[in-house]
């Protein structure tokens, strides 16, 4: 037999309306907030990974599933999705479009991690990247969304962490004074911060070895690098999210694992979900349009990890299913009659099924339970004969008879009141 990729999971139907619930909410908020629905490739060539994401970042170093093709490109599959927005962004010269830049995806993205719980391979996240504004209000916007969206699908104990990460010209003094810093503990620090040191210092404040964490407690903060218009940017999403009654706490160790954040990176964390407790994050990524070739254009998104989402959402957010009609169909005569009625139920748009397995009316009864119909239709040649057909309430076990012709009508007018 062959087994499914580890860390790649199928999602089976009885999953399936955890999964609805959660995209459907995604698709009506985004609109509610006035994001388009995008949808970019699932694969890009590796270059855009590296020069948005960050060549030295552990997505790009370790995790990208990236292979040859057959004409020798160097093609990657999505780790993330704002670079492919990006890149759409440009190449369709959106940006000009007077229609409104805000967008949102929903999709599978690909990372080689190490698999465990709320942690795949083949994972799933939905998206929003707003374009064109240097606001923080913009910012605010799309973190009310994120917690709007999470909140409302009733996730417990979230919480909010915001930071600035400053601007491009706040970085090379932080960076010069981080890596004064580190070289004091580097013996302190593990490999790979060794190495990080080096190519990219800001990621060593987010390693998650323990004598990492405590070589760097008093690591200096990006806040005191600030320039006056970053603090101020900073503190006006800090007025506004207030002002929403949105709570957030500041950490000035939040980083993030890709480069092409500035100022604004926000990280929503649930306390149930263990090592892999980011249910959702994002930031502002002024230089990113820019970068890959674009007119200079402020930006700002999120994404959320949707498998995290599943994990924790309460059964009271999944709506319960449609009420259904069984039919329960016997004989030549009662065949042709089901069928019949089977099909007007279902052009009215009634959820209605029959079990062409089943030859008695136990094993239909018994099927009509495990679907949980709320009317089973009873059918064979007598009642057929008549011109009649037999309704029976699974809940009060009532039965009665209802014409051929006007049965399909008058259950689905019954359903809306059961
Ligand atoms: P990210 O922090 O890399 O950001 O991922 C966002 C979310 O995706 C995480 O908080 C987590 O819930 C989920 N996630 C990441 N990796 C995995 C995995 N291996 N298995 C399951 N879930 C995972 C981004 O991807 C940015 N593109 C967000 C963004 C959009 N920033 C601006 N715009």
């Amino acid at each position: 037999m062959i087994r499914g990729i580890k860390g790649v999971k199928d999602i089976l139907p009885d999953e399936i309306a955890r999964w609805q619930t959660i995209e459907d909410e995604a698709r009506r908020l985004s609109l509610v907030y006035g994001y388009q629905e995008i949808r970019v490739p699932v694969f890009e060539v590796t270059e855009l990974f590296a020069r948005s994401i960050g060549a030295s970042t552990d997505i790009v170093e370790k995790e990208m599933y990236t292979f040859q093709d057959r004409d020798g490109k160097s093609l990657t599959l999505r780790p993330e999705a704002t670079a492919g927005v990006v890149r759409a962004y440009i190449e369709h010269n959106l940006g000009a479009s007077p229609a409104s830049q805000k967008f949102f995806y929903l999709g599978p993205m690909f990372r080689h991690e190490r698999p465990q719980a709320g942690r795949l391979r083949q994972f799933h996240q939905y998206g929003v990247e707003s374009f064109g504004s240097k606001s923080p209000l913009a910012d605010v916007e799309v973190i009310s969304l994120l917690w709007r969206f999470l909140t409302g699908l009733g996730l417990p104990d979230l919480t909010l962490e915001i930071n600035s990460l400053g601007d491009a010209s706040d970085r090379p003094a932080y960076k010069a004074a981080l890596l004064e810093f580190l070289k004091k503990r580097e013996e302190r620090l593990c490999q790979n911060c060794r190495r990080r040191m080096g190519t990219n210092p800001l990621r060593v404040l987010d390693c998650k070895t323990p004598g990492c964490k405590a070589a760097t407690e008093d690591a200096p903060q990006i806040s005191d690098h600030l320039s006056p218009g970053s603090r101020q940017h900073l503190r006006d999403v800090q007025a506004s999210l207030g002002d929403l009654g949105i709570p957030y706490t500041l950490n000035p160790r939040l980083v993030r694992g890709l480069d092409y954040y500035t100022l604004t990176a926000f990280e929503v964390t649930c306390r149930h979900l263990g090592a892999q407790n980011a249910v959702g994050a994002g930031g502002r990524y002024d230089g990113l349009v820019e970068a890959l070739g674009g007119p200079s254009t402020p930006a700002v998104g999120f994404a959320v990890g949707l498998e995290r989402v599943s994990l924790m959402l309460p059964d009271a957010a999944i709506p319960s299913p449609q009420k259904m009609v069984f039919v329960a169909a016997f004989g030549q005569q009662g065949v042709a009659v089901g069928t019949r009625v089977l099909d007007e139920l279902r052009a009215l748009g009634v959820r209605a099924d029959t079990d062409y397995r089943a030859t008695t009316l136990k094993a239909h009864l018994r099927q009509a339970d495990r679907l949980g119909a709320a009317f089973v239709v009873i059918i064979g040649d007598d009642e057929a004969a008549k011109g009649n057909l037999l309704v029976r309430n699974m809940r009060t076990k009532e039965q009665e008879e209802l014409p051929h012709l006007t049965a399909a009508r008058s259950l689905a007018s019954r359903l809306k009141t059961v």
